[in-house]
C-alpha cells in the first residue's frame, strides 16, 4: 500500500476595506496608539462597515481567491470545513453558507469551533479527511466578523482584534511530495474561564484575563511546536520559518526566542490585521507565499493558542 498525505496546494486571503488605526480609536477610548504599539505590536486593523457584512461572505471571498490559485473548479472540492467563533447563524452553519456563496453542489460542510485554535484543529479534520480516502480535496477556511462581538467601550479588548478571512485548498499528495509531516493539538476546559465570548443573556461580549492568556500564550504555543517538530521528526534548526497566530507580538517574540528562532523566520502582520482569530495563520501564509519566502520544499511550523483553551502546531512541508 502507498502511503499518501495531505497537502497544502493553495491559500486565499480577504480582508474588510474598513480600516480603524490606533488614532482612530484614540478618539473615542482612553487608549494611546503609543501604548498599543508598545504593548502589541498593532497599529491598524480591518472591520467590516456594518452589521449586513457576514463571515460566510467574506470566507466566501477569501474561498474563491484559494480556489482560483489552485487552478480548479468549486465543484472539485469534497469537503468544506469552516474554523470561526463568529458565525452569521447558529445553523445552517458558517461552511454551508460558504457552499453556496462558492457555488459547490458536491461537498459536505460543517463548521468547527476552537477559537483562536481553529485553523490549526481544521487542519487536522482536512488531513484526517485526505489521508483516510474520504476525500481527495477539502477547503478549510477561517473566517471572523470579531468586531460584532467587542465591546467598544472595553480598552482591555477591542483594540486587538480585527477582521478577515483566510481559506486553503489542501489535495491528496505522495509522501515525496512533503505535505503535512505532523499535527499536534491540547486543549484545557479547566481554564475555559480566562477568555470566553457568552452565548446567550444581555452582556454577550468577549471577556479575557489578558496577563493569564499571554503567559500560557508564550508557553503553549513554544511547547506544542517543539511536540510538532519532534512529532514530524525534524529539529528546530531544519524550520525555516514560523507562521504563529497573530495575537501580540510580545507573545510571538517569546515563543520565537524559547524556541531559539531568529525573528527572520517569523512571519508578523498584526501590526496591520490585529488578532483575525482563525483567520490569522492563513493570512500570515498567504503574505510569506507573496513574498516568495515559501517555496517546492520550504518547512514551516505553525502554531496557535486561542479560547477554550485550545492550542496546538502543526509542521507542513510545502
Ligand atoms: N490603553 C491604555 N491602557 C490600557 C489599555 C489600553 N488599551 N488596556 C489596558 N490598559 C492599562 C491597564 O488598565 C493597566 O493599568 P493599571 O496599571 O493602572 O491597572 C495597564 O494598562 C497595564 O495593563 P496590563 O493588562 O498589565 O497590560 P499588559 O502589558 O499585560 O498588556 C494585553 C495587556 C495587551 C491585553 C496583554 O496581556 C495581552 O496581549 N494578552 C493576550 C491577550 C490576547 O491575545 N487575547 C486574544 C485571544 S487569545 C490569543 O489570541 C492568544
Amino acid at each position: 500500500m502507498e502511503y499518501k498525505r495531505a497537502k497544502i496546494v493553495s491559500v486565499g486571503v480577504y480582508v474588510p476595506q474598513k480600516e480603524i488605526t490606533n488614532k482612530d480609536l484614540e478618539k473615542f477610548l482612553d487608549t494611546s496608539d503609543e501604548w498599543i504599539r508598545t504593548r502589541t505590536g498593532i497599529i491598524s486593523r480591518r472591520v467590516v462597515s456594518n452589521a449586513n457584512d457576514n463571515a460566510f461572505e467574506i470566507g466566501g471571498k477569501a474561498s474563491m481567491a484559494a480556489i482560483e490559485n489552485a487552478k480548479i473548479s468549486s465543484q472539485d472540492i469534497d469537503a468544506i470545513i469552516c474554523a470561526t467563533f463568529t458565525p452569521d447563524y447558529f445553523f445552517p452553519s458558517t461552511a454551508c453558507k460558504i457552499q453556496n456563496y462558492i457555488g459547490n453542489t458536491k461537498a459536505f460542510a460543517f463548521d468547527i469551533s476552537a477559537a483562536c485554535a481553529g485553523f490549526l484543529y481544521g487542519l487536522s479534520l482536512a488531513n484526517s479527511l485526505i489521508i483516510s480516502g474520504q476525500c481527495k480535496r477539502v477547503l478549510l477556511v477561517g473566517t471572523e466578523v470579531i468586531s460584532k462581538t467587542l465591546d467598544w467601550k472595553d480598552r482591555n479588548t477591542c483594540i486587538l482584534f480585527g477582521d478577515g478571512a483566510g481559506a486553503v485548498v489542501l489535495e491528496e499528495c505522495s509522501i515525496k511530495d512533503g505535505g503535512i509531516l505532523s499535527i499536534y493539538l491540547k486543549s484545557n476546559g479547566a481554564l475555559g474561564d480566562i477568555l470566553y465570548l457568552p452565548a446567550w443573556g444581555d452582556n454577550r461580549f468577549m471577556k479575557m484575563n489578558g496577563n493569564e492568556v499571554f503567559k500560557y500564550a508564550i508557553r503553549l504555543m513554544s511547547d506544542s511546536v517543539l511536540h510538532g517538530i519532534n512529532n514530524a521528526g525534524v529539529t528546530i534548526n531544519d524550520i525555516e520559518l514560523l507562521i504563529p497566530h497573530q495575537a501580540n507580538i510580545r507573545i510571538i517574540k517569546a515563543v520565537a526566542e524559547n524556541l531559539g528562532l531568529p525573528m527572520q523566520k517569523v512571519i508578523t502582520n498584526l501590526d496591520r490585521y490585529g488578532n483575525t482569530s482563525s483567520a490569522s495563520i492563513p493570512i500570515a501564509l498567504e503574505q510569506a507565499w507573496r513574498e516568495g519566502k515559501i517555496k517546492k520544499g520550504t518547512l514551516v511550523a505553525l502554531t496557535a493558542l486561542g479560547g477554550g483553551l485550545a492550542w496546538g502546531s502543526a509542521v507542513v512541508k510545502f
